[in-house]
């Protein structure tokens, strides 16, 4: 299976723009297999190519089961089996509904199941998402919730996230209608003190109000200059500024954020609860189990607007990641930072093999970080370094990782270099 940059698959194929993977691997009898996405192709896969491989492009032909879903988050993503579970469920519950209204069936009474992540940093949240949008090939855009203001004129406009999914669209309306948008570092638009102070914050949690539910929001920005230019030139040429809109009915929307001290709240909320019911002594939760117990209360209390939470229903929570599983990120998840290393290295002819006790000291040194899977990344370029700098011009031509080297990279430089 051929891979993209990020380490995921690209051969599977698109879901709007032709047969699901579910389907690709039924359809044994396929003669010319599609070329391989380009990068920009991953997450908006032409309408050429759309308009060769499906009659009827414009259909959501979904058919993945959850644990298809699971399946394939875990060859990417390591441990976070919860997370990985109620994700699944969710888009496959959310996917089916689509196609089911795109089908023309009717659907009453659905209330869309907008997800909240919590976790620290560096634990796999952007991954399982960016990796489960690409696996269903809908369009999927990113973005940190900080850079949003109430007014949209200083800072950007929260409907400016629905005109990044046409973008990413290519300009096709109808598939970016059924995008994914995945609003990181949410836990900032909470109002600081429970008094409504801190005015942006809340309305940004407003504006996403609607949105999150069904909204139609222009497809040229009132705010944004290109918009206006684009207005200004369709009247100049004659015609009128266009009125198109995109609706958000079917796009799923996806908040994370690490949600410090919402933990102290929920365990205060758990205490006062038990000291009132003295005769059931309830097991205090363990840490990593402590966001489990979350209530609508405890995320109103941290400073959430009842409308806002309440519209995010699905809530789970991604544990920090352990040493073991650093050491299993780097060795087995398909898209590990070791292949980022032996590609790098592989380009100036040297062959880069790393051994266990390399890999267990590395995720040890990363654990020690606090910053998850990232710290990974800090000491493997500390690590790195001066080997990429120094060997690619000398003979060497193989490199073992091993713990001497992750503790003493200078000392097997200096000796590599004494052979050569
Ligand atoms: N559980 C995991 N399994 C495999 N790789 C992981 C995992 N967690 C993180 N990574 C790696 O670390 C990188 C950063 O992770 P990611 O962007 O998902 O962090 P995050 O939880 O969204 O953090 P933040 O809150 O800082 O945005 C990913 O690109 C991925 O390579
Ligand atoms: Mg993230």
């Amino acid at each position: 299976m051929s891979k993209s940059i990020s380490g995921h698959p690209t051969s599977l194929g698109p879901v709007t723009a032709g047969p699901s993977p579910a389907l690709v691997r039924r359809a044994k009898t396929r003669t010319t297999p599609a070329a391989p996405p380009t990068e920009t192709e991953r997450f908006t896969p032409s309408p050429a190519r759309a308009a060769v491989a499906d009659p009827t492009p414009l259909a959501l032909r979904f058919d993945l089961k959850p644990k298809q879903v699971k399946a394939h988050l875990d060859r990417f993503v390591i441990g976070q089996v919860e997370a990985k579970k109620v994700l699944s469920v969710a888009l496959c519950d959310h996917f089916n509904h689509v196609r089911r209204c795109l089908e023309g069936q009717s659907v009453p009474h659905y209330q869309k199941q907008n997800v909240l992540l919590m976790g620290p940093t560096g634990v796999g949240k952007t991954h399982l998402i960016r990796s489960a949008a690409e696996l269903i090939g809908v369009p999927f855009v990113k973005a940190d919730a900080t850079k949003f203001s109430e007014t949209g004129y200083v800072g950007a406009d929260v409907d400016d996230l629905v005109r990044d999914l046409i973008r990413r669209s290519n300009g096709d309306l109808k598939r970016a209608g059924l995008g994914i948008i995945y609003l990181d570092e949410v836990d900032k638009l909470a109002t600081q003190d429970g008094n409504g102070r801190d005015v942006s914050g809340k309305g940004v949690q407003t504006n996403l109000l609607k949105l999150m539910e069904d909204a139609d929001v222009p497809v040229l920005s009132p705010n944004d200059i290109t918009g206006q230019v684009q207005g200004a030139m369709a009247v100049a040429r004659g015609g009128a500024p266009s009125s198109d809109t995109i609706n958000t009915r079917h796009i799923l929307f996806i908040v994370s954020g690490a949600f410090a001290g919402l933990a102290d709240l929920i365990r205060s909320r758990l205490a006062r609860e038990s000291s009132l019911r003295p005769t059931t002594t309830p097991e205090a939760p363990s840490e990593g189990l402590i966001y489990e117990h979350a209530l609508t209360t405890d995320f109103i209390t941290y400073g959430f607007e009842p409308e806002f939470i309440g519209r995010l229903p699905v809530r789970v929570a991604c544990h920090g990641l352990s040493e073991k599983n650093l050491y299993e990120v780097l060795r087995r998840s398909e898209s590990s930072l070791i292949h980022q290393y032996v590609r790098a290295f592989d380009a100036y002819g040297i062959r880069l093999n790393f051994k266990a006790d390399g890999l267990h000291r590395i995720a040890h040194l990363a654990s020690t970080e606090n910053t998850g899977a990232r710290g990974l990344m800090t000491i493997c370029e500390r690590i790195f370094r001066d080997l990429k700098f120094e060997l690619p011009s000398t003979d060497v031509r193989e490199l073992e990782v091993t713990r001497e080297l992750v503790d003493y990279p200078a000392r097997v430089l200096a000796r590599l270099c004494s052979k050569t």
